[in-house]
């Protein structure tokens, strides 16, 4: 296994050709582009222009006060500061609620340099991501906890426990593959499940707080540098990679990135079974 920084621009194929290889990927958020430079240049592959800046930036307690502004002007900082890593974006909460308006919003982003869109939700999204992906827009769909439902969801709660929701959960996954969809994220999964998803599609799957066996993993970067805001409680699938390193923020980014690529994380202690 390489422990080498990647320093070629990463591209949707580099993490297909990771997921033949068994290679596993690392993400993480950024919103500006001092922090774009630094997470690209540690050889994390993806950068995630997340929604959770509403949390994490904004001080709100959901992410549904963001807009589609908000987020085109974090995607314009990041891209800014960006070297090599695949830059995905949130479409944010009620920027897509028909397939036109996800086509106008969706176009926003890309202009402001995203490379992927990332939309919340499961196989209501098919029809989104078949004309998206059709207009050469690649998206990647968020499943298991969509924290823009958090309202219907009734909490930050673990997702496809019973058996019903867990074989919906897959076959969802899979019309979105078939719909177009280039990667899905897991979010709050337990571990068989998200191994299941994982080995049943072709696409990379991402996981956040979804065991071990995804083809990437992803974290907020303020939770893994151990500065959650105190409002905010740390889920359990964060670990705090500062005391890790020997070199400030950038030793951390390292050494998640590392940690990831050797299968080091998540450990069973950072996911749900
Ligand atoms: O907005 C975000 O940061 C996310 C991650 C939790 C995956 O969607």
């Amino acid at each position: 296994m390489s422990n080498q920084i990647t320093t070629k621009s990463v591209s949707l194929n580099t993490l297909n050709q990771r997921k033949l290889k068994q290679e596993k990927f690392s993400a993480l958020t950024a919103y500006d582009a001092l922090f774009a430079e630094m997470i690209s240049s540690s050889g994390i592959e993806v950068i995630l222009v997340g929604d959770s800046l509403g949390m994490v930036l904004q001080g709100h307690d959901s992410t549904l006060p963001v807009t589609l502004e908000h987020m085109v002007y974090h995607m314009q900082c990041v891209q800014k500061g960006n070297v090599s890593s695949l830059i995905m974006a949130d479409l944010p909460f009620m920027s897509y609620a028909s397939e036109s308006q996800s086509l106008e919003s969706a176009a926003s982003l890309m202009r402001a340099g995203a490379h992927v869109v990332k939309l919340e939700g499961g196989a209501w999204l098919a029809e989104s991501t078949r004309l998206l992906a059709e207009r050469g827009i690649p998206v990647c769909a968020h499943m298991g906890l969509t924290p823009q439902s958090i309202n219907r969801l009734g909490g930050y709660r673990v997702q496809g426990r019973n058996p019903e929701q867990a074989s919906a959960m897959i076959s969802e996954a899979k019309i979105l593959e078939n719909s177009g969809a280039s990667i899905i994220l897991l979010e709050c999964v337990p571990v068989a499940l998200a191994k299941e998803i994982t080995e049943t599609l072709s696409i990379p799957v991402i996981g956040i707080g979804a065991g071990p066996h995804t083809d990437g993993q992803i974290m907020v970067m303020h939770d893994m540098l151990g500065i959650t805001p105190k409002a905010i409680k740390a889920p359990k699938f964060v670990k705090n990679f500062m005391p890790l390193s020997t070199d400030g923020i950038r030793g951390a980014f390292k050494a998640y990135a590392l940690a990831v690529r050797n299968g080091e994380f998540p450990s069973p202690k950072e996911s749900f079974e």
